[in-house]
């Protein structure tokens, strides 16, 4: 069964204080209403916050802390980047990898995002691998051969899943208020669910969880949370907001996995 989940990406948004008032508030709102076990949720705050948030959330809290980014390499004279090593070793469990800002801004191509999936699977981390085309792709109807290229280049010599997720954000959704039309979005989710059936099992297809993300809102979620191939959200803007990022999760939860309830 795929436990449904919301994934929070506070980007660079938030001081200490403010990521600290936020788990105080969210985890007693959260498991008001909703049972623990039925919806999966990480956090991944700015990165000096892993720690902090990982101990302000207790060792026995269902709640997750992730990276946004992780370096390629094991060690070494990277200033300012961060390893696997340093992200687990203050609490992160999960990493964001090929998000569309990273690829972007930071010009972040398919071949460095395999290296930096190869880096957390290598380190045991969960890797979250973002996918989605822009704007001009979606209109030039190359939307599924961008996502494919994706999914074939960050995959390309590995062999396992490493518990993976795979996010679905269409670029010129995020941020932006533009959501992807939901039958859009369940057909670039079946067909990633499809890629993954080909290149690993069709049981490792049945069982991964598939995110949908941008400009996801307490507004909009039911649209997305019932879909059959979308099990989970990632959330940027509205995850700042406690209650806005409550309301999402607990949609989430009641719609269940792939939107059975
Ligand atoms: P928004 O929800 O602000 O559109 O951001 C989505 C996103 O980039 C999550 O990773």
């Amino acid at each position: 069964m795929r436990i449904p989940c919301a994934y929070a990406n506070w980007k660079m948004n938030k001081t200490l204080f403010e990521a600290l008032d936020f788990v105080y508030k969210f985890v007693p709102g959260l498991f008001s209403e909703i049972k623990e076990g039925s919806i999966g949720v990480t956090i991944f705050p700015p990165a000096p916050f892993i720690w902090p948030m990982r101990q302000e959330l207790g060792e026995s809290s269902p709640i997750f802390i992730g990276a946004q980014n992780i370096h390629a390499e094991k060690e070494g004279a990277f200033t300012g980047e961060l390893s696997g090593s340093i992200i687990r070793s203050a609490g992160a469990t999960h990493v964001l990898i090929g998000h569309s800002e990273r690829r972007n801004i930071f010009g972040e191509d398919n071949a460095m995002i395999a290296k930096k999936l190869g880096r957390a699977l290598r380190d045991r981390i969960i890797p979250i691998l973002c996918v989605g085309e822009n704007l001009r792709e979606r209109e030039s109807g190359k939307a599924k051969e961008i996502v494919e290229e994706q999914l074939a280049m960050a995959w390309e010599g590995q062999e396992v899943t490493g518990g993976a997720l795979i996010a679905y954000e269409p670029v010129w959704a995020i941020g932006t208020g533009k959501n992807a039309e939901p039958k859009d979005a369940q057909a670039m989710a079946e067909f990633v669910r499809d890629w993954v059936a080909r290149y690993f099992t069709p049981e490792t297809a049945g069982t991964m969880r598939i995110l949908y993300g941008g400009s996801v809102s307490p507004e909009n979620i039911s649209n997305y949370a019932k879909l059959p191939d979308i099990d989970c959200a990632l959330v940027g803007g509205a995850s700042l907001d406690t209650k806005a990022f409550l309301e999402i999760a607990k949609a989430i939860a009641k719609a269940g996995p792939g939107g059975a309830v």
